[in-house]
């Protein structure tokens, strides 16, 4: 049932104009998003409930997951403040808790240091104009981030927020980044997860991020997080852990609550979940959305194995094709 009414999302991708998390539009088509995203969220969170709540010899017999599922839902630790015009693109941990974060829409594209515990910006680079940031990333003393419809990149100095250079990469687009300390991960927006050499901006290794044979489209903002990349899918409330080696998701991360609670307290603006940053020392893992005025600290807890979610409904999704602008 659930999974019938997820099939539906991606008809919007027949829709040619940029759907509305992606640009300002009509309230009316913001409306109807937000309309079909809560009705779907309820249906899910009460499927989650009700199967949680059935007897576990029932549902190994409906499972399709002998062994571990390997599915993690979360539960809230901490709340912060976010700025709720911050249309989160690239997030990460920066150190003395503070957080390091990269904004989308044209005109509003800032990269800024952020207090985790006000959420204050403390520094700030507005970008041009004519970008659109996309994800960022830490490595060295320098950050790199990505743009969205264009090959060209920007580094900044990690203290005062400076550019210092623009590069060029050889993904088909610029969304998410990420980096292990030597090479850095991106993705474009399709289910590819690339290996770039941090010098020369050149790809040194990609994989297709399969799970059970579905490509997983749509890969957005990107964190490392101890040997595996996390990425979030756009559009969903999903966080899938991700096998760079292989190219496999290792497992899934369930955050519907998160959205559907801000709906719910009537923060109707907020667009989809998007941003995980990742504290290595004191492990304290960081989300948050676009537009959404919080940031949770958060923590997996691993569902039971014979809880069957529908992961190809919920988490993966027919890819879409932006129209390129050069
Ligand atoms: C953290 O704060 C200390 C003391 O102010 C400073 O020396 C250090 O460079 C800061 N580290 C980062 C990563 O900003
Ligand atoms: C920012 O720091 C860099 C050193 O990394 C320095 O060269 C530059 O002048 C600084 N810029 C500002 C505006 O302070």
């Amino acid at each position: 049932m659930a999974g019938r009414s997820v099939r539906k999302r991606p008809n919007k991708q027949l829709n040619p104009k940029p759907l509305p998390s992606m640009a300002s539009s009509s309230s009316s088509s913001r409306f109807s998003y937000k309309k079909i995203s809560m009705f779907i969220s309820i249906v899910l969170i009460i499927n989650i409930v009700v199967l949680l709540s059935k007897s576990s010899n029932m549902w190994s017999i409906g499972g399709i997951n002998a062994h571990s599922n390997n599915l993690y839902s979360i539960e809230v630790v901490n709340e912060f403040p976010h700025d709720p015009k911050a249309f989160t693109q690239g997030l990460l941990y920066g150190g003395n808790d503070t957080l390091l974060e990269s904004t989308g829409l044209y005109g509003q594209s800032t990269v800024r240091k952020v207090a985790l515990q006000t959420g204050k910006v403390e520094a700030l680079q507005k970008m041009d104009d004519s970008q659109f940031g996309k994800g960022l990333t830490l490595l060295g003393e320098r950050l790199y981030q990505v743009t969205w419809l264009k090959k060209t990149g920007f580094t900044y100095d990690r203290y005062n927020l400076s550019k210092l250079d623009k590069f060029t990469h050889q993904m088909q687009d610029g969304w998410g980044l990420a980096t292990d300390g030597k090479v850095l991960f991106g993705t474009d927006g399709t289910s590819m997860l690339y290996q770039i050499d941090p010098q020369t901006f050149k790809v040194i290794g990609k994989r297709t991020i399969r799970y059970k044979g579905h490509e997983v489209h749509n890969l957005n903002e990107l964190e490392y997080v101890n040997g595996e990349v996390w990425a979030n899918v756009w559009q969903t409330d999903c966080i899938a852990r991700i096998s760079y080696k292989d190219g496999a998701v290792l497992g899934w991360i369930l955050l519907q609550n998160l959205r559907e609670g801000l709906l719910m307290s009537g923060k109707n603006d907020i667009d989809v979940l998007n941003g995980i940053a990742w504290d290595e020392d004191k492990n304290r893992l960081f989300v948050t959305g676009k537009l959404w005025p919080k940031l949770y600290e958060i923590k997996l807890r691993p569902l039971k194995k014979h809880v069957h979610v529908d992961i190809e409904h919920i988490c993966i999704q027919m890819p879409f094709h932006f129209t390129k602008q050069g």
